[in-house]
Parts: C-alpha cells; sequence; structure tokens
C-alpha cells in the first residue's frame, strides 16, 4: 500500500507517498471512458500532488491518447521520433547495451519550446525487476524556500532554454542516436533555436509561484555563458534537495501524470544489462509567465 488515504474525494481515493508531492490515485481504470466527475477529481488531484500515479491500467496509446486528450492538445516532439503508427506517442526504450536512459537528468519537459508541455504521461510498458525509478521534485517549494533578496534577484531574469544543445561537441540528437535506441528527428523549420522563459514562473491554474530551472537552461538573457553560469548552477542544485522529492518505483501497468509547469523529474539509469520500455505523451501548455 502506498502512503496514507485522503478522504475529501469522493470517486477516487489518493495516497500520499511523500510528504512534498505524489500521491497514489485508485478506483479509476484508465482504459475505459471516464465521467466529468472522475475528470475533475483527477484534476485537483494533479493540482493538489504535482505528480499523481495509477497502478495496474492496461493501456494502448489510443487509451493512452483518449486520457491525454482530456487536457488539451498533444505536444509532439521536435527530436524524437514517436511510435510508427502513433506519432504523438514516444516509446521510451532502453535497451542490454545503450549506454545512456532518456530523461536522465533533472528537467521540466520541453522547456526549450516557446510553450513547453503542461503535462506528461508516461505509462510502464516493461520494467527492471530492480531500478529504473523515476524522481520527482516540487518547484513551489525550491522557490518558496529561497531567501527574500534571491527571489528579487532572479524575479526579472529570463533563462534562455536551449534543446539541442552540444556537449563535448556533439549535438544532443546525435549523442542520443549514438548511446540510447531511440530514433531522432529533424526538427521542424520554425523551430526556435533558444527559447527564453522567466525563472520565476505563475502556475495558470493555481496562481502559485515556482522556480523553473531545468537542464534545458543554457545561459541568461543578456548575460555571457560565463557570467550566468554560478547563478544556473546554484539554483539547479537548489531545486534538486532531496526535501523537494518524492521517487517513484514503477511497475508493468503504472502509469504517471506529472505537471511540468511546477515540477521536475529525472529518471534514474541504475539497470545496465536490463530493458525498460516507456509509452510516454506530453500535453502542450501555455507560454510561462
Ligand atoms: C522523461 O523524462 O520523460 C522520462 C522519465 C522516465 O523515463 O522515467
Amino acid at each position: 500500500m502506498d502512503g496514507f488515504p485522503n478522504t475529501k474525494y469522493r470517486t477516487i481515493e489518493t495516497r500520499r507517498i511523500a510528504g512534498s508531492l505524489g500521491a497514489v490515485v485508485s478506483g479509476v481504470n484508465l482504459a475505459e471512458p471516464l465521467t466529468d466527475d472522475v475528470l475533475a477529481e483527477i484534476r485537483l488531484a494533479l493540482l493538489e500532488n504535482l505528480v499523481i500515479f495509477f497502478r495496474n491500467q492496461d493501456m494502448t496509446p489510443e487509451r493512452l491518447l483518449r486520457f491525454a486528450r482530456h487536457w488539451g492538445d498533444i505536444h509532439l516532439h521536435p527530436y524524437m521520433a514517436g511510435m510508427p503508427d502513433h506519432p504523438e506517442v514516444l516509446e521510451l526504450a532502453k535497451k542490454a547495451g545503450d549506454k545512456r536512459n532518456f530523461g536522465g537528468d533533472w528537467h521540466t519537459d520541453q522547456m526549450f519550446a516557446p510553450r513547453p508541455a503542461m503535462g506528461t504521461m508516461l505509462w510502464a510498458k516493461q520494467v527492471p525487476d530492480a531500478g529504473g525509478d523515476t524522481l520527482f521534485s516540487n518547484q513551489y517549494l525550491a522557490y518558496e524556500a529561497l531567501s527574500d533578496g534571491m527571489k528579487r534577484l532572479i524575479s526579472g531574469i529570463r533563462g534562455m532554454c536551449v534543446g539541442d544543445r552540444k556537449k563535448g561537441g556533439a549535438t544532443r540528437a546525435a549523442v542520443n542516436a549514438a548511446t540510447i535506441s531511440m530514433k531522432t528527428i529533424e526538427p521542424p523549420p520554425d523551430m526556435p533555436k533558444v527559447s527564453p522563459h522567466p525563472l520565476v514562473r505563475t502556475h495558470p491554474e493555481t496562481g502559485r509561484k515556482s522556480l523553473y530551472i531545468g537542464g534545458h537552461v543554457h545561459y541568461l538573457e543578456a548575460m555571457t555563458e560565463e557570467e550566468s553560469a554560478p547563478l544556473i548552477q546554484y539554483l539547479y542544485q537548489h531545486s534538486q534537495r532531496p526535501e523537494f522529492t518524492c521517487r517513484f518505483r514503477w511497475e508493468p501497468g503504472s502509469l504517471a501524470f506529472w505537471d511540468n509547469r511546477c515540477t521536475m523529474h529525472f529518471a534514474i539509469n541504475d539497470y545496465p544489462p536490463d530493458t525498460r520500455v516507456m509509452h510516454r505523451v506530453t500535453i502542450r501548455g501555455d507560454e510561462p509567465f
């Protein structure tokens, strides 16, 4: 059993898995169409817990997309190829021999896009017997824990976010192509190389402020990379503090739904000879403010 039950919901039950964020939702079969009442409670559970988890869900790409579309349009990944019959669904596959995994650093999804993903749904098709957990971090708490001086300092600053950033001379897409069994694609011609986003963003539904400092922040607006690095590094380390996080242990059929507007996540790469296969859908978000 995960956590402690929350009894205020009528159609679902939620149990927190950590003090800062994350709850397992039960009483829902996502393979079936859902009523408006259930959807409204899932929305509330997401806003309250920032990331919610469902166990034993019999999902197909069509069912995953049907559930995701309740939250908005699907956001296509500009650099990674979707499944041949379902381009909106990414199959994240890490197989024996792959050196890297997808999402193995602290980030929030598609922060490099002018309208980053509002939310992400990830369904576990195959998981290792041990390992392959995902960490999540509450960025409201990360912002609130900063001093007043730091909050003032960063309030007007925008981070310049880059998707296909060079690492050791090679682009991220080229590194991915060489080290993980997932196909990369050329981004659409209108995809900007850099997207500026505020370091402190306001959640459009809760009105709360959070830190917005994923691994895609390359430098700060109107500063050089060298000038930006110490502040970016400080905020990035701060955003990952253990007391802001939870850790989710996957089982086949588990589904996670997280709010990218106030969380970060990290897929742990600790299962070298094993295979992990996940299906991921991201939902289009607003321009951060
Ligand atoms: C991701 O960053 O979307 C992948 C997370 C995971 O595979 O656990």
